[in-house]
């Protein structure tokens, strides 16, 4: 029998291939294959689906966050604060430019941003007089579930301290912010990031990524960082910055796939909300619940379980992909060894990064293949 794999990306590049094809032929035929119409098309189209006024292609979800710290003033030796249990890129994207990544323990329950501790570092740096060291509060909408929002930008607010949220796993997840009702993830701070990493909710086939933003000199800002730092006028350059563009045919391909989005996303949500309720009964801790108003994009389903490697193999013997996303929780990086963190700094991601087992889920995946998952999931148990 076949597997069912942790991913299949050629099922959606077939449905979509004529499309895919022409969009192809089309940017060929302008001869133009950087900072060209069709990049500009799809920031327009995805501004306009998330609703804010400014997007900006760049080359990758890292390149997006790298960009977004730099535009909100992170420089060597200003701090970022997020959490432990994210893709090692949420830090990485601050520490290449001399920043500091400082986390936040997770809550055991949700895997979000313990805010009570969030709030009680903030505290303690305003009573020592290091608030001006925090860049940017960085929330991640892991697995496509947003984070407390409400909770985390009411504390932002109260510090005086930017908010970027790394969106890269949540295209399309909203969620409610007092005062503003509905806001979709990526714009309810000064920066948002996305990634199109080919098994993002929406993927290129390649790299790529997008910083948003409702504020015009922070996107004029990443215009220039992302284009080696040049200005409107050609050869004049105004910062240290790198090439970090996305171009135009991944640019035509995302403007193809972004009218599909909402049917993938509510796709993964009907296979995930299966899986919820069919493992309900085992002993398994599953993904969060939904809070009032929000809407989680099912990036990924993942399980958390004390006896994750016997389960992992036990679901490859009968042909079921998985993956750990992530195995090592950030602080505990061989690279970032240098901040001086041991283990026991933050115990819940690390007992986070010891439990979790991703299924597959994907809007590609067959009833069937959904079937057989779930069978093989409860066969262990
Ligand atoms: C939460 C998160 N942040 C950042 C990134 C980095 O994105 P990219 O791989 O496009 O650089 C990813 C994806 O890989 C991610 O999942």
């Amino acid at each position: 029998m076949e597997t069912v794999k942790i991913f299949d990306l050629t099922r959606q590049a077939r449905a979509l291939k004529d499309e895919i094809d022409q969009a192809l032929q089309a940017v060929l035929e302008t001869g133009q294959f950087i900072l060209g119409s069709r990049l500009e098309a799809f920031e327009i189209a995805f501004s306009d689906y998330l609703g804010c006024r400014f997007a900006v292609g760049v080359g990758s979800g890292t390149g997006a966050l790298s960009l977004a710290y730099q535009a909100a003033g992170l420089a060597p030796g200003k701090k970022i604060l997020t959490v432990p249990t994210t893709y090692v890129a949420t830090a990485m994207a601050a520490a290449i430019h001399g920043g500091i990544p400082e986390f936040i323990d997770i809550r055991p329950d949700n895997g979000r941003m313990d805010l009570q501790r969030l709030h009680d570092r903030l505290a303690r740096a305003r009573r020592e007089g290091t608030l001006q060291d925090y860049a940017a509060i960085v929330p991640v909408h892991l697995y496509g579930h947003p984070e407390d929002m409400n909770g985390l930008t009411a504390i932002a607010g109260e510090f005086g301290i930017a908010v970027i949220e790394d969106a890269c796993q949540a295209h399309g997840a909203w969620f409610p912010v007092s005062g503003c009702g509905k806001v979709m993830a990526g714009t309810a701070g000064a920066l948002g990031c996305f990634s199109f990493y080919p098994t993002k909710n929406l993927g290129a086939y390649g790299d790529g990524g997008m910083v948003v933003t409702n504020d015009p000199e922070m996107a004029e800002r990443v215009r220039m960082l992302r284009n080696y730092g040049q200005g409107e006028k050609r050869h004049t350059h105004f910062a240290i910055a790198a090439n970090n563009r996305l171009d135009e045919v991944q640019a035509a391909w995302l403007s193809v796939k972004l009218p599909h989005l909402d049917a993938y996303n509510r796709r993964r949500r009907e296979i995930a909300a299966y899986y919820t309720a069919r493992f309900a009964p085992l002993p398994l801790d599953l993904p969060p619940r939904e809070a009032e108003g929000e809407y989680a994009v099912a990036h990924l389903y993942v399980i958390r379980t004390n006896d994750r490697e016997s389960l992992q193999a036990h679901l490859a013997e009968r042909g079921i992909g998985t993956a750990i996303h992530y195995p090592i929780p950030i602080h505990l990086q061989p690279a970032f060894q240098y901040l001086g963190y041991t283990e026991g700094a933050f115990p819940n991601a690390e007992a986070f990064a010891r439990r979790v087992l991703s299924l597959p889920l994907y809007p590609e995946l067959t009833d069937g293949e959904v079937e057989r998952v779930v069978s093989a999931v409860s066969d262990f148990f």
